[in-house]
């Protein structure tokens, strides 16, 4: 089993992993309002990925006996003031993320976890990922502000990405 300060961190980063699959669904709804379909596709799957990580952690407790508790999630925004704002938001979640994934991961060194260690890695490495496309949206939605016809040529270029992978 896990020691139990790592096991109230770990509940806390499940509830902050659905928490965010929650945020982005109400991202996608709001380009869903917009007409943005492909943007909101990429949204629809970033909240797809996000339930994976809280249930990736999940995994990891179950197979080691140990037990998961599972919160109420705050209900997300679905309106923002513009495309800017909403990306912003979501480059800012993403950072938040980070830290707390850094923080997690000092404590499984601290408390000599090993595995949750390693396990941790991949969620290093997954946030790097994150930042670069939230970055990117974030700079091109900031360069496109103001013009809807790009921001239309934006959506399609995003809606590809989806089926990139
Ligand atoms: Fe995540
Ligand atoms: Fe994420």
């Amino acid at each position: 089993m896990i020691n139990p300060t790592v096991i109230a961190e770990l509940n806390k980063q499940i509830q902050h992993e659905q928490s965010n699959a929650h945020i982005y669904e109400g991202v996608a709804l709001y380009f869903e309002g917009l007409n943005l379909r492909g943007l909101a596709a990429w949204f629809y799957k970033q909240a797809g990925e996000e339930r994976g990580h809280g249930a990736k952690l999940i995994h990891h407790m179950v197979e080691r006996n140990t037990p998961v508790t599972l919160g109420s999630l705050p209900a997300p925004r679905v309106t923002f003031e513009n495309p800017l704002a909403a990306v912003q938001s979501v480059l800012d979640l993403e950072e938040g993320t980070t830290k707390l994934i850094n923080k997690l991961y000092e404590l499984a060194r601290t408390e000599k976890d090993y595995p949750l260690e390693i396990l941790l890695q991949w969620y290093i490495n997954e946030q790097v990922e994150e930042e670069a496309w939230a970055t990117e949206l974030r700079d091109e939605t900031a360069t496109l502000q103001g013009n809807p016809a790009h921001l239309y040529q934006l959506d399609h270029k995003w809606a590809k990405r989806v089926n990139a992978g």
